[in-house]
């Protein structure tokens, strides 16, 4: 089935033994002074182990203060040379192939990571989403950058790379050059594609120069800009062909740039929605050429290989999901892959939050050596209160350490707020991780006990070592007037067709779950939907915030809900009162921590509460809160 991803193929001299490529992500694992650490040499290793072909390592500043973020490894000193040898040596011991991405942030950084240094572009315009103003870069300065590319280059090659990826997608340095939305250069840097190519050009000759023209050097381009007044795929075609003329061994097809709010396309929904234009990238060159973005499954990979769109498959949070994804396949352990769900919260949110890169569906990622060394010798009898990804993941780590987990769920089914987090269009992937979790428990052989509430009575009687509350939250009802009328539900019950929604639904509360119901509500054609938030501004989310535009979706944020009619709902804004007509009015004021039973245990075990019943929280941190515990019990 899978004949093409497990075959091998080769890369300028280097031959990698299957197609399955971990993408470059931003750990912020290492050291302030871009020297590595060992969690970062052991969240590589793992992949290596897994049986990935060809490993792309995060970006590597090439210059002292050419940080997108504080703790990304360096190549600017040879000083960082010794711990890489040994990085790239402990990767190759499983047969994988590695790769150092070489960039500069450009525009696309916080000048507060690089010591108050200022930011530098080819022209001063800010990035929309970080809004400090760079430095226009000089004509001298340029050539030192050139420079800088070339050293850092030599540095990879000397610590046993098997090769470089120029880095000129997703907004940074190289790509503001090529992109007359960021260059507005007059000079022999900018206007003419000839010219906002040349810092490319020069980068790669001067990279050459001091690797050799047999060491693999590829890049990492973007399809399109994703931006008005941006470069689309023809201009990459182009650009593509001017690549492969310049020396370029491969192309890795990436699409969009983070510092935009129009359209970031670096992570929309479909699965390869990248892929059509990697074929039209592929179709004007000879050196092989990848393809990313949702590429989430064997079979869509192996599919896109055969119609000879692309050459290789890349996947970046597919590997934070599961490291182990290839050897699975290979294994004919496919249901047992965990999957990515998109959700960006453990990624994306935790590095934006100036926090280190971790996954919802694996909270582990960066943390291997805690996870190996989880044992007991010592055997201790877990009772977990609730069923949801906090409660799973707590049976699955107890069971991990050695001990017998009992998981007890009131209700008939696992999955607890997993099971509507997947209902809002776009989240349907949230069941594959809520089935893993089930599949998992089995797999470990992990008593589960449905419809039965874990009480007093039980721990008094069965005297468990520990207890774990993870019975989540349940939903708020505010004491408002009349919030127990028949057309009033919450947004579990609407999401999960539990109740028959109809023309002029108001979902009260505008945070994540207000805002996907809303948005759910509308693409079930419910007529007209509101959404009212008490706070200044409802949930922010491009995909949703989008979709509230299209569907017309009427917001009034600062406003409260006073009173439920039997046909509208009474809220006030600004000292006056109006009225919006309501079918349906959906709850989604938020969740209040379900923790009675740590109280009622309080001296009779030992007792731990994680995720949503300490606080509001999501399956992100009840995941973490689970591994956290286990570690410490
Ligand atoms: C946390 C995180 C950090 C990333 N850092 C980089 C990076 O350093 N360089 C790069 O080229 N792409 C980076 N990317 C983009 C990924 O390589 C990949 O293109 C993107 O996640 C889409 O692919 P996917 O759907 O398989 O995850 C990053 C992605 C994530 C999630």
């Amino acid at each position: 089935m899978y004949d093409l991803l497990f075959s091998p193929y080769k890369l300028g001299n280097v031959e990698v033994k299957n197609r399955l490529v971990v993408t470059a992500m931003v750990t912020n694992y290492c050291n302030y002074d871009g020297t590595l650490t060992e969690k970062y040499m052991r969240y590589h290793e793992e992949k290596a182990k897994g049986g990935w072909g060809l490993i792309i390592t995060e970006d590597y500043s090439m210059r002292e203060h050419g940080k997108g973020y504080d703790r990304i490894p360096g190549f600017y000193k040879d000083e960082h040379i010794a711990l890489n040898k040994e990085f790239t040596e402990r990767i190759h011991k499983y047969g994988a192939k590695v790769v150092c991405q070489i960039y500069h942030p450009g525009r696309q950084s916080n000048q507060y990571v690089n010591g108050g240094v200022q930011n530098i572009a080819p022209s001063p315009i800010p990035c929309p989403w970080l809004k400090q103003i760079p430095h226009e870069l000089t004509v001298d300065e340029i050539h030192e950058i050139v420079e800088q590319f070339g050293d850092a280059a030599r540095r990879a090659k000397e610590s046993g790379f098997d090769g470089v990826e120029i880095h000129l997608a997703h907004g940074y340095l190289l790509f503001e050059f090529l992109s007359p939305y960021t260059n507005k250069r007059t000079d022999e840097y900018g206007g003419c594609f000839k010219n906002r190519f040349r810092i490319v050009k020069e980068v790669f000759e001067n990279v050459k120069s001091k690797v050799g023209d047999d060491y693999l050097v590829g890049c990492r381009l973007s399809s399109r800009d994703g931006y008005f007044g941006g470069r689309d795929v023809f201009d990459s075609m182009e650009l593509a062909m001017n690549l492969e003329a310049i020396g370029a061994m491969y192309i890795n097809v990436s699409s969009g740039m983070y510092g935009n709010h129009q359209n970031n396309d670096i992570d929309v929904y479909a699965h390869g929605f990248n892929v059509p234009n990697t074929e039209k990238i592929k179709s004007v060159v000879s050196i092989p050429v990848f393809t990313t973005n949702r590429m989430t499954t064997a079979g869509v990979a192996e599919a896109v290989l055969k119609s000879g769109r692309a050459d290789l498959i890349g996947m970046g949070r597919t590997s934070l999901a599961d490291p182990w994804f290839p050897n699975k396949v290979k294994e004919g352990r496919e249901e047992e892959v965990r999957h990515c769900i998109n959700c960006n919260i453990g990624c994306y949110g935790e590095l934006l939050a100036g926090r280190q890169t971790s996954c919802l569906a694996n909270p582990t990622v960066g943390r291997e050596s805690e996870l190996d060394a989880m044992h007991s010798d010592v055997s201790k009898k877990i009772y977990i209160a609730g069923g949801g990804p906090g409660g799973m993941y707590a049976a699955i780590y107890a069971k991990k350490k050695g001990y017998t987990p009992v998981l007890f769920e009131a209700k008939d089914r696992l999955g607890g707020q997993l099971l509507s987090a997947a209902y809002p269009p776009g989240k349907g992937e949230v069941s594959l991780f809520t089935q893993w979790l089930i599949a998992e428990l089995k797999r470990q052989d992990i008593e589960v006990r449905l419809n039965t509430k874990l009480k007093k009575e039980i721990v008094e009687a069965d005297k468990p070592d520990a207890v774990i509350v993870a019975a989540g939250g349940t939903p708020t009802i505010p004491p408002i007037k009349s919030i127990d009328l028949p057309h009033v539900c919450v947004a579990e019950d609407a999401l999960m067709g539990k109740v028959v929604t109809g023309d002029d639904v108001v979902v009260c509360g505008g945070g994540e779950v207000g805002v996907e119901t809303a948005v759910a509500m509308a693409h079930r054609e419910n007529g007209k939907v509101t959404i009212v938030e008490m706070l200044p501004s409802i949930y922010a989310d491009m995909n949703f915030n989008k979709q509230i535009k299209e569907y017309d979706i009427a917001v009034h944020a600062s406003t409260k809900v006073k009173e439920i009619t039997e046909d509208a709902v009474i809220v006030e804004k600004d000292g006056k009162e109006f009225s919006i007509p309501a079918k349906t009015v959906i709850l989604a004021f938020g969740y209040r921590p379900n923790n009675k039973l740590a109280e009622e245990l309080e001296g009779l075990c030992e007792v731990r509460t994680i995720g949503g019943s300490i606080k509001t929280s999501n399956a992100f941190e009840a995941g973490r809160d689970a591994f956290n515990t286990l570690l410490e019990l």
